[in-house]
């Protein structure tokens, strides 16, 4: 597996895990005594969707400029 699809596959996972860290989070703030730290869980997997999501954003761009026919960053 090239590097750009395993970074792709890895932003798959962390939207996967996002979404979990967020559901919980919604669960641990509606208990009678909130657990207000949980709420701060989803930025670290949110932090490593943004970095991935930023270069997945570029990928195209930088395939494109480097020689055409690659572009869609499939190759
Ligand atoms: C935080 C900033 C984020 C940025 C900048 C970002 C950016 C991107 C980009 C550029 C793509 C590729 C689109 C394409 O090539 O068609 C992508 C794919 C995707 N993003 Fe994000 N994203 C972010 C956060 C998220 C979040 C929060 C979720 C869901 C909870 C998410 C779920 C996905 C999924 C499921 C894909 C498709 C991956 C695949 O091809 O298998 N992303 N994102």
């Amino acid at each position: 597996m090239n590097w750009n699809k395993w970074i792709r596959q890895f932003h798959r996972w962390m939207s996967i895990l996002f979404t979990l860290t967020v559901v919980v989070t919604f669960i641990a703030l509606t208990r009678e005594n909130p657990v207000v730290w949980v709420s701060y869980v989803p930025l670290f997997p949110l932090a490593l969707l943004f970095v991935t999501g930023l270069y997945l954003f570029a990928l195209p761009y930088v395939l494109k400029r480097r020689g055409g026919e690659r572009a869609t960053g499939e190759a």
